[in-house]
């Protein structure tokens, strides 16, 4: 069944932006060329959507990545891809793991990067996000959103922070998104993720950050893929493949701090932020 609310629910303003009306012309990005900076790379969530494509594409570049999921077949088919197409220079490798279980994180993170021969890279883009139709309050549901939003992303962000601090360099990427910008009727409990997604990020990027490391809070608009199931993918504005996704991420997160993908988002979420709770409270959103 379809969720009939707009999901973002700003089709103006992004409208005005597609349409040309304040259009910004986001370069063609061809050649990610990060492999020098990237060799051994983790992937939360590896399994589909976007850290399937990103995966895909660090790989291609030759970084050695490590895949990790729950699902272990979707986790080989995605290996068995990458090594048929050939280009990395080392088949990636999986490990089945639910981020539900936080204890087993920081022990998961040394072994595999001792696997890799050392990491680099973290990305975590493991989530969950649970339809909430106004007669729904379900709190088990909201409950594992949190689990794996929140707690999930902390144990392998801090996990992997403490490493990096102590070899000093390394990148942390958290796949947050605009959801977080704003508290919304349709999601109240997934953009209360992002939202401290995107504090806690910030606040990980002030701590590490003075000792060369880099924390970057990846903030997409839609995007086509599994979590966006069951919505009515024509009201999603400026609806992006995974593939595109992971090719705006890859270019952009050379740099420290908050990238939002596209980069249109950025103009469009500041917009949103200034809207009056008392107009905001009245939109479809
Ligand atoms: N799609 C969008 O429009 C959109 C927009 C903004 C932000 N995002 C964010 O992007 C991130 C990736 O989402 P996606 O769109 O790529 O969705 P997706 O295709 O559904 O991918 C979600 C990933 O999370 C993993 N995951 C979920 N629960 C897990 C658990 N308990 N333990 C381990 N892994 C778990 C899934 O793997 P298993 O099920 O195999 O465990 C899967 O690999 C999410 O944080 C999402 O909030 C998505």
């Amino acid at each position: 069944m379809q969720h009939d609310r707009v999901w973002f629910g700003y089709g103006t303003l992004p409208g005005l932006l597609q349409s040309g009306t304040l259009i910004f012309k986001s370069s063609t990005i061809r050649g990610i060329g990060m492999s020098s900076s990237w060799q051994r790379a983790i992937i939360v969530g590896a399994s589909s959507g976007i850290g399937e494509a990103l995966a895909r594409k660090l790989a291609q570049e030759g970084c050695t990545v490590a895949l990790v999921a729950r699902r272990e077949q979707e986790l080989i088919r995605i290996k068995e891809a990458i090594a048929a197409v050939g280009g990395c220079s080392t088949v990636p490798r999986t490990y089945v793991h639910d981020v539900n279980n936080t204890n087993a994180a920081a022990n998961l993170l040394n072994e595999i990067a001792h696997d890799l021969g050392g990491l680099d890279l973290l990305i975590y883009s493991a989530g969950v996000m649970p339809l909430d139709p106004d007669d729904s309050y379900n709190t088990p549901a909201d409950l594992s959103a949190i689990a794996v939003n929140v707690s999930g992303a902390i144990a392998w962000c801090n996990a992997a922070a403490e490493r990096f601090y102590r070899q000093q360099r390394g990148t942390i990427v958290g796949i947050s998104s605009v959801a977080g910008d704003r508290g919304r009727r349709g999601f109240p409990v997934y953009s209360a993720t992002k939202a401290f997604m995107d504090t806690y990020l910030e606040g990980i990027r002030n701590k590490v950050g003075r000792y060369g490391v880099k924390v970057v809070t990846v903030k997409p608009g839609p995007v086509d893929t599994p979590l966006v199931e069951g919505l009515d993918k024509k009201k999603l504005p400026m609806l992006i493949t995974s593939d595109q996704a992971a090719e705006m991420i890859l270019h952009g997160m050379v740099r420290d701090g908050v990238l939002y993908v596209p980069g249109k988002w950025r103009l469009v979420m500041w917009l949103v932020r200034h809207v009056p709770s008392f107009v905001f409270k009245r939109l479809n959103v």
